[in-house]
């Protein structure tokens, strides 16, 4: 099936008791059992419930894998993928990281005694010299948030293949549509579904999708022992969201390309991410592992300070100023005191986080009134 097709039947079938189309919202916490232990593969809803597994096997299709596994948060996927590990591990993982990301690993993970080492991971060979008898896991993220580098996804997975490590990679920025890390040679591929997938702002939930069995039932363990899952009628949203996700993903695109060329010779804009130019660092990797650009830009403004970015990020009328990107509506973000926030002003200004950087997400509005909002926000 192709993926415009899996996103909108995938995990999905009519109702057998009503033949409703929609995936009902089984809104229950617990399931009547025949005698102890004689169920229909339902016991209680932190662990299983039928709307949440629609919702997974729907998920798992979108990134070709075998197993899919929603959380109540981006970060709660990321928390139970932490827990795979053991005091004493090593995790090799990028220097452009969320900076929710960064602050679980730095000051929850630590804690238990693993180590991180963060990498400008452009050019992956720099693992291997990180590589060592404790090394378990390398955490991507491609494209980077909010610096849109971009990592070469089959070259590591060779790196971690060799030295028998768990290659994760977090594929928000890219979406399933754009993007599959499992298809590269990744184990897990962790998504905040909050963001394109989910795809209207309405909703915040995590997902982590892998092929290996052995894999999916530790996770799924973490999953119930843990507990941080969806409910129902989050996961019915969600569905909802993925039946338009190659529809949208389209658009984002599309806009996110106008928006990209109108910014990139604009005389308030020092610099530009968006890896769909030719000149950005690492655009032909970008070409190779990814099916278009995305809608994710970073501006560097022009000789601006903390004032001048907050009155031009104040200043929009269409874009609003809000946490998170991905929705049908253009955000506009200022990841130094907004989603980058918690990582130290020394830290993020050395891979460019710096303070007049602005993050957009491009939604699908009409492409005249967000360059119109744009020019007039810019003036
Ligand atoms: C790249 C990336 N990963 C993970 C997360 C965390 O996801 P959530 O906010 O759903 O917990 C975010 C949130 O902004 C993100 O941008």
């Amino acid at each position: 099936m192709k993926f415009g097709t899996k996103a909108i039947h995938a995990g999905q079938h009519p109702d057998p008791s009503t033949g409703a189309v929609m995936t009902p919202i089984y809104q229950t916490s617990t399931y009547a059992q025949k005698a102890p232990g004689d169920n229909q593969g339902y016991e209680y809803s932190r662990g299983t419930n039928p709307t949440r597994k629609s919702l997974e096997d729907c998920l798992a299709a979108l990134e070709n894998a075998q197993y899919g596994l929603a959380f109540s948060s981006g970060m709660g996927a990321t928390d139970a993928v932490m827990k795979l590990l053991q005091p004493g591990d090593e995790v090799i993982t990028g220097n452009d990281l969320y900076g929710g990301s960064y602050r679980i690993f730095t000051k929850i993970f630590t804690n238990y005694g693993i180590t991180f080492h963060f990498l400008d991971l452009s050019d992956p060979t720099i693992i291997e010299e990180y590589v060592n008898g404790n090394t378990k896991m390398v955490w991507i993220e491609t494209p980077t948030n909010p610096t849109m580098q971009v990592v070469d996804i089959e070259a590591v997975a060779a790196i971690t293949k060799k030295h028998e490590l768990t290659l994760v990679v977090d594929n928000t920025f890219a979406s399933p549509y754009l993007q599959n890390p499992i298809d590269l040679g990744a184990d897990i591929v962790m998504h905040s579904v909050t963001k394109y997938i989910g795809g209207h702002s309405d909703l915040v939930m995590g997902a982590l999708m892998m092929n290996d069995e052995d894999l999916y039932k530790r996770l799924w363990f973490i999953y119930n022992a843990c507990g941080a899952t969806p409910g129902p009628m989050d996961s019915f949203l969600a569905l909802r969201g993925i039946k338009t996700l190659h529809l949208r993903m389209k658009a984002h695109c599309e806009n996110g390309r106008a928006v990209a060329e109108f910014l990139k010779d604009h005389p308030k804009v020092e610099k530009i991410y968006w890896p769909g130019f030719t000149d950005h660092p690492n655009h032909h990797i970008a070409a190779k592992q990814m099916r278009d650009f995305g809608g994710m830009i970073s501006i560097v403004l022009k000789d601006a300070g903390l004032d001048e970015t907050f009155r031009i990020a104040s200043n929009f009328k269409v874009f609003t100023l809000a946490e998170s990107l991905g929705g049908v509506e253009s955000l506009i973000n200022h990841p130094a005191t907004m989603t980058h926030g918690s990582i130290p002003k020394e830290i993020r200004e050395k891979v460019g986080v710096v303070d007049n950087l602005l993050r957009i997400s491009v939604g699908v509005e009409d492409i005249e009134d967000l360059l119109e909002d744009l020019k007039n926000a810019l003036s």
